[in-house]
């Protein structure tokens, strides 16, 4: 029954968190981590379904090699292995990539094509994404670490569905009359900005692709997108599929390739009309500057997180626990708005530790190709090594270690799932941002100090809030400072819902109808009304 309701809570298909209820029912194959050997991911790893077909640059409709001939490899997060080696843009290419974008805005057919026709191309690449979504969640998989499952079952169709849902908006967009105190006619034009840079993370590679490139493309600019270094293939395969069908050449351009060298050409760009970011709160504040020193492109930024997930003295522990666990552990913990910070009533708080810990246990770690498995890899040694110092700074600061604590087996960049209890709101574990399997549980009284204390942070991207109170429910979901508040829920993110932060998590929203205005710029034009008496 608990988990029943549990899962209606979790109902809608096209949301990340469906996931974590097909995963609920795969907890109990788990049999401890105690028991569960490091062989799990020291086994052969399994081969993925699916051939690289495309490791080159994207510009202009065309795979090209990159202007220096420079390549970097993309590695398999499971062995450390190279995958393939992928054409490394720089700032020749990103020039080349850019005025690719402004030819195909300034004279080719997307801004002047009907919305209609844009948006039907948009609903045939969502059809071939469809038609070829083993391939592209195996893609995923591979280059990310992340759960083949979770790719094919959550991902993948939510990303079908955002460029549906795109689609929708393409031939819906058009401004108002507006009724002035005089003598005229007065209309806004709402139009597209031009060329759009987007920088994007490895964390959810095509959900952010579709982010980035669904509303700007919907809003009739053209794109040059530059992928994360970590994650470049399955971008360039569904580019390949969005071409197929019929998206003009130069329309949407993909550069693979480093931040510091192609990333910053992008965000410095004088020719770049608008920049979107994703990433973290210290590159973010670099493009920015970048952006205001060189033309002044208007900048959205959805940034790092440190969100609190706040279970109230009235909460059903078993549900509490299991959705805590995964607001935090979905995605190797590799989520901006990870709920990082456990926040327990007092009343609830040992029963709720003993619980949690029991479920980080039975976590099923390994091979992300294998059925059943849970949790993957980190993307990178980068990611691994830092969050191993994170949880040894969590030892030493004295916060109690309750599972967890060391990498899992001896290869790739397999952590245990780690939860610590006893964290004080003054340690590093519960200030910065982990991005990793790492659980962080504090104590709270009462409801007035959780609110300051949930608050007390340079972020305001998200948070969750476990009641069944509704007066509890509304106090919260009013004074927090963020972004997203989840009520009774972690992780919903349909297409619909904007996302986006308060404070240093960012600027702007994404998804919804409020993306849109991210891509589209206000044009008032004024006509004397001659014979106003007659109106
Ligand atoms: P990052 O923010 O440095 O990288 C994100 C994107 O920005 C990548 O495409 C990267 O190539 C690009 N980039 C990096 N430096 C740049 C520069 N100087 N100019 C232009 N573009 C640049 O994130 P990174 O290094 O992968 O991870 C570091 C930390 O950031 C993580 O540990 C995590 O805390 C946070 N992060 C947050 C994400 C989110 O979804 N908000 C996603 C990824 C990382
Ligand atoms: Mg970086």
């Amino acid at each position: 029954m608990a988990t029943r309701r549990l899962s209606s809570l979790l109902s809608s298909s096209y949301v990340v968190a469906a996931s974590s209820r097909s995963f609920g029912r795969y907890s109990s194959w788990g049999r401890g981590i105690n028991r569960f050997s490091t062989a799990v991911a020291l086994e052969e790893p399994i081969t993925p379904p699916v051939q690289i077909n495309y490791t080159k640059l994207l510009i202009n409709g065309q795979f090209v090699d990159s202007a220096s001939g420079k390549t970097f490899p993309t590695l398999d997060p499971r062995t450390g292995d190279v995958i393939a080696h992928i054409a490394e843009g720089d700032a020749e290419d990103i020039n080349r990539a850019v005025s690719a974008a402004r030819k195909a805005f300034d004279e080719g057919p997307w801004p002047k094509m009907t919305a209609y026709e844009r948006s039907r191309i948009m609903l045939r690449f969502a059809d071939l994404i469809e038609k070829h979504s083993d391939e592209i969640a195996a893609l995923e998989t591979w280059d990310n670490g992340k759960p083949y499952e979770q790719a094919a079952k959550a991902e993948i169709p939510l990303l079908i569905r955002l460029f549906r849902y795109y689609a929708g908006w393409a031939d819906k967009i058009h401004g108002l009359t507006v009724p002035a105190d005089g003598p005229y006619h007065v209309q806004t034009l709402h139009e597209p900005f031009g060329v759009a840079g987007q920088i994007i993370p490895w964390n959810f590679p095509l959900l952010m692709y579709a982010w980035k490139v669904g509303p700007a493309l919907a809003c009739g600019n053209t794109v040059v997108l530059k992928t994360a270094e970590q994650t470049p293939l399955s971008a360039l395969y569904v580019s390949k599929l969005f071409h197929e069908a019929g998206l003009p050449p130069g329309v949407l351009n993909v550069i693979s390739g480093f931040g510091p060298t192609a990333g910053a050409a992008l965000a410095s760009h004088m020719d770049v009309d608008k920049l979107a970011f994703t990433g973290s709160t210290e590159t973010g504040k670099i493009v920015l500057g970048m952006a205001a020193r060189s033309n002044l492109k208007p900048v959205t930024l959805e940034l790092g997180g440190k969100s609190p997930f706040i279970v109230c003295e009235d909460a059903d522990i078993d549900k509490a626990v299991e959705l805590a666990h995964f607001a935090l552990f979905f995605n190797q913990g590799q989520c901006c708005c990870a709920g990082s910070r456990t926040l327990v009533h007092e009343r609830v708080y040992d029963e709720f530790i003993e619980k949690s810990k029991a479920r980080a246990l039975k976590r099923v770690v390994g091979d992300p190709f294998k059925k059943g498995v849970e949790q993957g890899p980190q993307i990178d040694s980068e990611q691994f090594e830092k969050i191993l110092k994170y949880i040894k700074i969590g030892i030493g600061s004295g916060a109690t270690l309750e599972s967890g604590g060391e990498r899992f087996g001896s290869k790739g960049y397999y952590i245990q799932p780690t939860v610590f209890s006893n964290v004080q709101d003054d340690m590093v574990i519960a200030k910065e941002e982990i991005f990793g399997p790492v659980q962080s549980i504090l104590k709270f009284k009462d409801l007035g100090e959780v609110i300051q204390r949930a608050n007390a942070t340079r972020y305001g991207l998200a948070a969750g809030v476990f009641t069944q109170n509704i007066d509890t429910a509304n106090t919260l979901a009013r004074a927090l400072k963020v972004g997203t508040v989840w009520i009774n829920c972690f992780d919903i993110f349909d297409a619909a819902i904007p996302f986006g932060g308060y404070k240093m998590s960012g600027h702007g929203r994404e998804k919804g109808i409020y993306s849109l205005s991210n891509y589209l710029q206000v044009k008032a034009v004024v006509t004397p009304l001659k014979n106003p008496a007659w109106l």
